[in-house]
């Protein structure tokens, strides 16, 4: 499963020579390129269809390559770095001024982190040999506005047979990272994700505020024109599921074992019964959305999840999924 000696060179060439190389994380699938050159950044934006202005997380191989990229760091940031890399935690911070503004959206700040797979930590020590600033940028592997690949196979369907992937299994966490915005007088999270509030609040004495541009909830009703995945996707109704026929060609996305059962007569590959606990359930969620996408269904029909703290990044997905954005 890890790739060879070869493919790790093969690799470090093409990120190099400006070109782009999949890659697993601990998180999902990301697609890399040297996060200093302009020209192999611009090349992510167009293979992921993905407006110029969102910024692009910068990948580095250890802490101690923080400091070329960033300034002013708090002492906050140090302490979630010591605590939580390599791993699913992405902090932004001050930039240094020469970080490319095709990096940072334009803003004065830059997204980094640390990965927790040993794939991404060899490919990022090698060509961090062989390149002054040691960065990768790298999004998820996915065309804009669809779910995170969490395999290698993901990112094939997703993007091509053309492109290099370094293959890594399936992503142990499966969402994305958790965003602390680590620039500000207090810090805060601009995503939710495996490392939660709690987990945060034992670094720096309290529980940071979760800050997403996401909005409100979406409870149901109409849908915008783009969503992840291709089938449009809403929240069951209370009592619903009994009313359904199975010929209409709904799926399922449940963690109730209850729930499910009620559903056991529906079409084969129409019902995804995940575990009903939050870390596991991130850990299986966008390989579910993607067989439901492919099950042929019109709808895919979501159980709630419970409104819990334990639930926050879990729900966040969920969130955008139901929205139709990234
Ligand atoms: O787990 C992850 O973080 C994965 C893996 C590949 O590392 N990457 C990932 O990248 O999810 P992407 O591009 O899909 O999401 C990056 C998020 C975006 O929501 C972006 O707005 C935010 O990071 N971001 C990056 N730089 C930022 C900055 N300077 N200020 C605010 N948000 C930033
Ligand atoms: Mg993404």
């Amino acid at each position: 499963m890890i790739p060879s000696e070869t493919e790790f060179a093969q690799a470090v060439v093409l990120l190099t020579a400006g070109e782009l190389v999949a890659f697993p994380t601990e998180t999902v699938y990301g697609l890399g390129a040297d996060a200093s050159n302009a020209d192999a950044v611009a090349k992510i934006f167009a293979a992921k269809g993905r407006p110029a202005d969102h910024p692009l997380i910068v990948h580095l191989p250890a802490d101690d390559w923080v400091e070329h990229w960033a300034q002013s760091i708090p002492d906050p940031a140090w302490e979630l770095m010591e605590s939580f890399w390599p791993g699913p935690l992405t902090l932004i911070l001050k930039k240094q001024p020469w970080v490319p503004d095709l990096i940072t959206g334009g803003q004065q700040t830059v997204g980094l982190r640390v990965p927790g797979h040993p794939v991404a930590l060899e490919l990022l020590r090698r060509f961090a040999q062989r390149n002054a600033q040691g960065g990768i940028a790298a999004p998820s592997a996915n065309r804009f506005g669809r779910v995170s690949p969490t395999t290698a196979a993901h990112v094939r369907a997703e993007l091509g047979e053309q492109l290099m992937v370094l293959e890594g299994g399936a992503c142990a966490v499966g969402i994305e990272s958790t965003i602390v915005d680590c620039s500000r007088q207090e810090p805060v999270i601009l995503r939710p994700g495996h490392i939660a509030p709690a987990h945060l609040a034992e670094v720096l004495g309290f529980a940071p505020e979760i800050e997403t541009a996401e909005g409100a909830p979406r409870v149901s009703g109409s849908l915008p024109a783009h969503y992840a995945p291709n089938t449009p996707m809403r929240l069951l109704r209370p009592g619903e599921l009994d009313a359904l026929s199975p010929s209409v060609g709904t799926a399922l996305l449940a963690h109730s074992p209850a729930l499910a059962a009620r559903a056991a007569h529906w079409p084969a590959g129409r019902i995804k019964l995940l575990p009903a606990e939050p870390v596991a359930y991130a850990h299986n969620l966008y390989a579910a959305l993607r067989a439901l996408d492919k099950s042929g269904a019109e709808i895919i029909l979501v159980e709630l999840t419970p409104d819990a703290p334990a639930w926050s990044a879990v729900n966040d997905r969920l969130r955008r999924a139901l929205a139709g954005s990234n």
